[in-house]
């Protein structure tokens, strides 16, 4: 085992370190020529056009990958977008209509209500997408089209890598889409596939540092909550830090829709409570902040993810960490890699089992 961990400590640090090549590797396995090249996904340019709604179903991580995907696709393309835990989904008797495109994301290709609503789509004829990472899986093979990630086997209970390749292919989605249906110009088109480029190595720049974050997760080891608020994309992005968070340091924490705050969760801030801001949206930023200083104000320590160039995040952040610029709809790739490394110190930290967290299963085959 020690062999297959590739000389680190656990396989979910040696996952965290293979991001910036499978995301690379996924990014162009749907390049050709500079471009995006969705054939050997199955959709047409047609198919693309007629597209008069799509709704995204997963459980998990994946889900958290719809809840970006949303925002990308809505902002690039400008097709409505719904996001649904599948185990909701299966059960809610959904109006779907005919030109509609349900896309399931999982990276087992196996999960039992991700599985059970691909084929609630099918039985109601809507043509289905699943974005893939285990080849021949049930959800593989039963969805009209897939998109393979190629994050590679992942043994990590916790995703890191296969929500990485998830991402990339739901942006390339987007950006095909926006282009087909006349959103973008060719010059944003080539502008965003290029900047989709440069996140491999912006990954790892990100993972350089990553004693800084180990010395801070070690500070925070013994928090009973966390939070984490943020507005749009970093709203997304919270939904996956807090997971991490959760699922492997065994520390209760919560996403939060930083606007939503002052309706319920301030009252549970304390002296000391970790409240954690994403700001990668610069349109949100000012109104995030002001959200982390109402926290501050009734004692909470202040984390900020933010984007270099956002100093005066210090006037308010007692911790910050920066990442580096890029497109904002593709900020997520950069930001969940801190949010990563923290579950994971604080995991190593408390002496926890970190690829086999109590309680959670790699892939959920039972309702
Ligand atoms: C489990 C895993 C999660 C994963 C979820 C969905 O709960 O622990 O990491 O996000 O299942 O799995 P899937 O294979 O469908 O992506």
């Amino acid at each position: 085992e020690a062999a297959e961990k590739g000389g680190y400590e656990h396989f979910m640090m040696k996952e965290i370190h293979e991001q910036p090549k499978v995301v690379a590797d996924t990014l162009n396995s749907v390049l050709k020529d500079g471009e995006i090249d969705l054939s050997g996904v199955g959709l047409s340019a047609e198919e693309i056009r007629n597209i008069s709604e799509i709704q995204i179903v997963a459980c998990g991580s994946a889900y958290h990958v719809g809840m970006v995907g949303q925002y990308v696709i809505e902002d690039l393309a400008r097709i409505p977008v719904r996001v649904e835990l599948a185990s909701e989904f299966r059960y809610r008797n959904p109006i779907l209509d005919k030109n509609m495109l349900v896309i399931i994301v999982s990276q087992s290709g196996e999960t039992a209500d991700s599985l059970a609503a691909l084929r609630e789509a099918k039985l109601r004829e809507i043509k289905t997408l699943g974005i893939v990472n285990v080849v021949g899986s049930s959800i593989a093979r039963e969805a009209d089209n897939v998109f393979y990630t190629l994050a590679g086997p992942e043994i990590s209970v916790a995703t890191t890598k296969a929500y990485s390749t998830q991402l990339i292919a739901m942006y390339t989605l987007a950006v095909q889409f926006a282009k087909i249906r006349g959103q973008i110009s060719d010059e944003q088109y080539m502008g965003y596939i290029k900047e989709m480029q440069t996140l491999p190595d912006k990954i790892r720049r990100i993972l350089e540092d990553k004693e800084r974050i180990q010395w801070f997760a070690s500070k925070q080891m013994n928090a009973k909550d966390v939070f984490f608020v943020g507005r749009g994309i970093d709203y997304a992005i919270c939904m996956e830090g807090s997971l991490k968070m959760k699922e492997i340091s065994y520390i209760h924490s919560e996403a939060y829709a930083a606007g939503e705050l002052k309706h319920g969760t301030i009252s549970l801030i304390e002296d000391e409570t970790l409240v954690i801001g994403v700001l990668t949206q610069s349109a949100l930023f000012e109104k995030t902040v002001s959200n982390m200083v109402e926290c501050k104000s009734r004692g909470a320590y202040l984390m900020g993810l933010t984007t270099t160039g956002n100093y005066n995040i210090e006037e308010s952040a007692d911790f910050t960490v920066y990442i580096p610029e890029t497109d904002e709809h593709f900020a997520t790739s950069l930001a969940v890699i801190p949010l990563q490394l923290m579950g994971y110190y604080v995991s190593v930290a408390k002496g926890l089992d970190v690829d086999k967290p109590r309680n959670l299963a790699k892939s959920v085959t039972v309702e």
